[in-house]
């Protein structure tokens, strides 16, 4: 069977994973493959973009956050005939709390999914890109990836993980004709601060859209930028965390999110 290049989209069912699914239907032919839990909400995007745009998309219900799914999501993209071209790394969650206050498996899932499954599927997919010399991966970090973030103290942690990650990869696979980019959002629309519990804070007031994030990111994507910031609020904050102590920066970043 003949393959056709794919792009797979994680955490496509809401969010900023949503808004990137339909800009990118709207803006190329390449296949779409959407992964999350809800396939509820996965199948309802992919006829609209079917109907809309005339591509190719498929639905993986998966969760990320099981230890080896992504063995799970590359046999069922191998299975629908599907290379993958294009991989965003989205899904991911924050909690808003203590650690010591947080259900250990809440942590453990928020590792898994942050950077596990996206370290796991960027190793799986760099072979098949490598071979063809062309490939585009692009992670969602966050701005909490530029200092420690007390409330958001592993979340924060994984996101600066994503960030150097990315970072490092990007140049490692430059000559391979391998994109890679770390996204920065700052606080975004979404249903990510239902999940966190995290009305009510300071970050809360200052929101992006989730379709503002991706069109920076996918612009940014085809420039061939390492790293994005988005947000023009946001734009000074890795120079800010250069220039003032570490000390009050995570004391910044405590009050923004404090409720
Ligand atoms: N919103 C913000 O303020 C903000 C700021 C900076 C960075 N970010 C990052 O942006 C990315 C997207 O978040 P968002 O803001 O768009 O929030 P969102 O609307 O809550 O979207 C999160 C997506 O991840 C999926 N997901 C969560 N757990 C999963 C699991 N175990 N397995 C598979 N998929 C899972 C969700 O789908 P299901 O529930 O259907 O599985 C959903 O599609 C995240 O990595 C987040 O950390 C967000």
């Amino acid at each position: 069977m003949s393959t056709t290049l794919a792009t797979v989209i994680t955490g496509a069912s809401s969010g900023i994973g949503e808004a990137l699914a339909k800009q990118l239907a709207a803006s190329e032919q390449q296949a779409l493959v959407l992964v999350a839990r809800r396939t509820d909400k996965l199948n309802t995007l992919a006829q609209e973009l079917k109907t809309h745009h005339g591509v190719r998309v498929e639905v993986i219900g998966l969760d990320l956050e099981k230890p080896g799914a992504y063995v799970e999501l590359l046999k069922a993209v191998s299975d629908l005939g599907l290379e993958i071209d294009t991989l965003i790394n989205n899904a991911g969650f924050g909690l808003n709390d203590l650690l010591a206050d947080m259900p250990l498996d809440r942590v453990q899932g928020m590792m898994q999914l942050n950077m596990v499954a996206l370290t796991e599927l960027t190793h799986a997919v760099l072979p098949g890109m490598r071979a063809r010399k062309q490939g585009r991966i692009m992670n969602i970090a966050s701005v909490a990836a530029f200092q420690p973030c007390p409330r958001f103290a592993v979340y924060g942690a994984t996101k600066a993980y994503v960030l150097s990650m990315s970072e490092a990869l990007a140049a490692e696979e430059k000559k391979n004709g391998i994109k890679v980019i770390a996204v920065c959002p700052g606080a975004t629309r979404t249903e990510f601060h239902d999940v966190a519990g995290n009305h009510g804070t300071l970050a809360m007031k200052l929101m992006d859209t989730p379709e503002t994030v991706a069109k920076t990111a996918l612009r940014s994507l085809k420039c061939g930028c390492p790293m994005v910031v988005t947000g023009l609020l946001n734009k000074p904050l890795p120079l800010v965390n250069r220039l003032l102590p570490r000390c009050v920066m995570v004391w910044l970043a405590g009050k923004s999110v404090a409720r």
